[in-house]
């Protein structure tokens, strides 16, 4: 199978405007997603994971500032300073977000919702309410949830609604910012699961923004690993969790509580630096277990096995 390219950067940074001027919390990311394929993001809370997706989804507030280069499904949506996503944003490339309610107007059913979407991007058409309810099978909502409205339905079904309403104007791309936090254990992987055949079976490229490292061993092809404003690790899914290169990743999953075993929970010492003083060098230097001198320069994130990257030192 030959892969394609469904979303490029190249050096994209993303800053939000302060008073004191602009914090870059997204530093020089160099991605390629690859066409129908699910890409997870990883990475301690701050680092910059829902940032980067909202610039992905088009989605950045009025005062963030891009620069660098972005591409999405070939249509160029950053170049430089210059950011346009006409025709991409809501069209092209969706988001689901954490909090189904954001995403659903609450004085409206979530048939009127999804027809809205629907006859938005392709204009007003007899068989709207048909593909609604065709959204709702596919989302295994049952079809009288057409005349709901949103505070009628409990959290999970919510979150099925605001997937459909996602999938409505039939994008290439969807960005699903932690989706599934909301949700109990078992509901977790019922969502997870269910976006994870949506994407095959519509020929989506999801890009999966996560907190929950067990799923992205269900879901995920790719993962690529945050820290503090940049990427720090990435690859095929199975080499980066099995075998995980980065200090930062090995200490991250170390984190990760077994069920069954009561040993005393691994931290990671220290605090992830703030974006007003990012350390010199590699960012995790000052956590860093094993650093040594050459960390007070900047790594970069370089193939270091197949489909395999880690901006580290240690394998440079
Ligand atoms: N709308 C905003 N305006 C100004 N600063 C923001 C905004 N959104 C995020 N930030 C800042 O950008 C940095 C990255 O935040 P972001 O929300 O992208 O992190 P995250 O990795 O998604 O965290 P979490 O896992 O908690 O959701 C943080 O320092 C945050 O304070
Ligand atoms: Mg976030």
């Amino acid at each position: 199978m030959v892969l394609e390219a469904s979303i490029k950067s190249t050096d994209l940074s993303i800053g939000y405007e302060y008073d004191y001027g602009i914090l870059w919390v997204v530093n020089s990311v160099n991605i390629v997603v690859w066409r129908n394929t699910t890409y997870c993001i990883i990475g301690e809370s701050g680092c910059g994971k829902s940032t980067l997706g909202n610039a992905l989804a088009g989605l950045l507030p009025t005062y963030a500032y891009t620069n660098g280069y972005l591409e999405i499904e070939g249509r160029t949506v950053v170049r430089g300073d210059e950011t346009n996503y006409n025709g991409v944003r809501g069209r092209i490339v969706t988001r689901i977000p954490q909090d189904p309610s954001s995403a659903l107007n609450p004085y409206a059913t979530i048939g009127e919702q999804l027809v809205k979407v629907i006859e938005h991007h392709y204009g007003v058409r007899e068989n709207a309410l048909e593909k609604a309810r065709e959204l709702l099978k596919l989302v295994k909502l049952p079809l009288e949830v057409i005349d709901y409205y949103p505070h009628e339905l409990s959290g999970g079904m919510k979150q099925r609604a605001a997937i459909a309403l996602a999938l409505a104007p039939m994008p290439k791309v969807i960005v699903a910012d932690e989706p599934t936090s909301n949700l109990d254990a078992y509901l977790r992987g019922v969502v997870a699961s269910l976006l994870k055949r949506v994407q095959r079976e519509l020929n989506l490229t999801l890009v999966f923004i996560t907190h929950d490292i067990a799923l992205t061993s269900v879901i995920c092809d790719y993962i690529a690993v945050m820290y503090a404003g940049t990427i720090v690790e990435e690859g095929v899914s199975s080499k980066v969790l099995h075998n995980p290169l980065h200090p930062y990743t090995q200490l991250l999953f170390k984190a990760i509580p077994k069920l069954g075993y009561r040993e005393t929970l691994s931290t990671i010492p220290g605090s992830p630096p703030s974006p007003t003083s990012y350390p010199e060098g590699c960012r995790f230097r000052p956590r860093c277990p094993v650093g040594f001198s050459e960390c007070y320069k900047a790594p970069k994130l370089i193939e270091v096995k197949p489909q395999h990257k880690v901006s580290c030192w240690r394998y440079a």
